[in-house]
Formats: C-alpha cells, structure tokens, sequence
C-alpha cells in the first residue's frame, strides 16, 4: 500500500512544557475541549492549562496547585 507524501513541508511541532506538581505550560493560543464539550480559549503568548483539577478558573491554572504553607509566628 502507498503512503500519500505530505503536501508541503511539516508544521512546527508546538512546544508543551510539564511543570512537575502544576499545569502544562502551552504556547498559545489555546483552546481546550472539556468533558461537556464546550471550549475554552486563551490567547495568551503561553498558556498555563490546570492538570491538578483545583483551579477556580478551570482549565486554567490559577495556582491552587500550590501547597499552602501556614506561617504561624506568633509566639504562645
Ligand atoms: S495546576 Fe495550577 S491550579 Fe491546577
């Protein structure tokens, strides 16, 4: 069976970046299909994309991810 060549010369391969513990770090724009399948758009130079499910902007990460450290320097 013949493989058809491609028609011109092969797109850009998009550059997505995997924080360790955060979002997946996307050039933009964006847009992301959820599960109900509506669809979100970012125009953004890169876009920060929620893999933690705890952003209040879902599907985009607001930061959630991180930990929260309670500082507590009062002294008792
Ligand atoms: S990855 Fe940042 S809020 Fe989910």
């Amino acid at each position: 069976m013949h493989t058809p060549e491609p028609a011109g010369p092969a797109p850009a391969a998009r550059t997505v970046r995997v924080v360790p513990g955060g979002p997946v770090l996307i050039e933009g724009p964006v847009e992301v299909v959820l599960p109900d399948g509506t669809r979100a758009r970012s125009d953004r130079f890169v876009v920060a994309v929620c893999t933690c499910r705890r952003s209040r902007r879902y599907p985009w990460c607001d930061t959630s991810h991180r930990r929260r450290v309670r500082r507590d320097d009062r002294e008792v």
